[in-house]
């Protein structure tokens, strides 16, 4: 991708800012609620490395959109965030409101599904990116405008409509400028929740791989939260599958993908167009019957086993921990082992329709 000529300045930031190492421990995370506590995230514990992309995945109100809000400590007031979120072994959920202020924006960044709200509409789009930036920087406004200049460049807009207000942008396009504000202090760590799930598919596939782009580019991490396993094919290098506020399976893409061990991920699997080995019949899409469970009072043992179809009694009587099964490759399922007989299983509409009338 070329840059314009304001590249110096936007280079020489790149260089000056490490790589960003994130490391999770055991986040736990309760809303207060007139019911008592909500346990939207119970234990859960990822690393993100330099330069990749971890994929955050699992079905709508699982949980992940709260865990990338905690790493940014945006949850509403009396939300209870207990654990650790190591930013450079530095954590984030114990930091003071100054070092706060310099770590958010500045370190983690946050693109979000709704561009519109994370816009001002009465204030033109560049002035807003400038900001942004001198509320963290101590640079002059020329400097700034050049910058935002980059970052349209960068994520593919005319650098004229710097000047324009959100109501003159399409969706797709405002998407795109909420993208150059999020990049605009060149945060190490990019956490982008669902950012083209508003778009139509080839706006999608436009962001996407310009967001991509961008991450290569400038060797940044980066979160990519989703419900669309197919995005995560694209464009992470591992996975975590998220299901009802814990973490179920994780471990390197082309492992995860294409060969899943959790019965959850082999339901989203199976709910997911998919890319096809040559010569292979494309399988009927199956989705996962009923719902997730509601966390004011869990269910015993697997929080799946509702719906799991390979469920026994062990199931929801005991918890089963995650476990490593491979390097960097864990599952927690306690029938992990039968994993290839759940796969060829799960190809049969039948196992998830006799799962939903509860006969497991
Ligand atoms: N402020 C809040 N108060 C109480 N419950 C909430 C709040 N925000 C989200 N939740 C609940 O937490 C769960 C996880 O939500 P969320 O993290 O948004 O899921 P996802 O991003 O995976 O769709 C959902 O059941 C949601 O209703
Ligand atoms: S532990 Fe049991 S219920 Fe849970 S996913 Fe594994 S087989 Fe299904
Ligand atoms: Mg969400």
């Amino acid at each position: 991708m070329t840059l314009n000529t304001h590249e110096t300045d936007f280079d020489r930031k790149l260089n000056a800012k490490p790589p960003v190492e994130l490391s999770v421990r055991d986040l736990r995370i309760a809303y207060a609620t007139s019911r008592g506590p909500f346990r939207a995230v119970d234990g859960i514990s990822f690393d993100v490395q330099p330069s990749s992309v971890l994929g955050l995945v699992g079905e709508s109100g699982c949980g992940k959109s709260t865990v990338v809000k905690s790493l940014m400590r945006l949850l509403p007031d009396g939300t209870q965030v207990d654990g650790e979120v190591l930013l450079n072994g530095q954590n984030v959920l114990a930091m003071t409101d100054g070092a706060l202020r310099k770590t958010r924006w500045n370190k983690i960044a946050l693109i979000t599904q709704s561009a519109m709200n994370a816009l001002d509409p009465v204030i033109c789009i560049g002035d807003q990116i400038i900001e942004s930036i001198q509320a963290h920087e101590n640079v002059s406004r020329k400097v700034a405008w050049a910058r935002a200049e980059s970052l349209f460049t960068l994520v593919g807009l005319p650098t004229a409509r710097l000047r324009e207000y959100p109501h003159q942008f399409s969706g797709g396009m405002r998407q795109r400028a909420v993208i150059a504000m999020a990049l605009s202090l060149n945060a190490g760590l990019l956490l982008a929740d669902e950012p083209t799930t508003a778009l139509d598919p080839i706006m999608q596939d436009q962001i996407m791989s310009r967001i991509r782009a961008i991450q290569d580019r400038l060797h940044r991490s980066m979160i990519l939260v989703t419900h669309d396993i197919g995005l995560v094919a694209e464009n992470c290098n591992t996975v975590a599958v998220m299901y009802a506020g814990k973490i179920v399976e994780m471990g390197p893409v082309e492992q995860v993908l294409v060969a899943p061990e959790h019965p959850y991920t082999i339901g989203l699997h199976n709910a997911f167009p998919r890319m096809l080995a040559e010569g292979e019949e494309r399988p009927p899409l199956i989705s996962i019957a009923g719902g997730l469970p509601n966390l004011l009072n869990p269910p015993s043992g697997c929080r799946f086993h509702t719906r799991c179809p390979f469920a026994t009694d062990r199931c929801s009587a005991q918890e089963p921990p995650l476990r490593e099964v491979q390097p960097r490759r864990s599952v927690a399922c306690h029938h992990a082992g039968q994993a290839v007989d759940f796969r060829r299983r799960a190809t049969n509409p039948e196992t998830w329709a006799t799962a939903a009338r509860g006969t497991s």
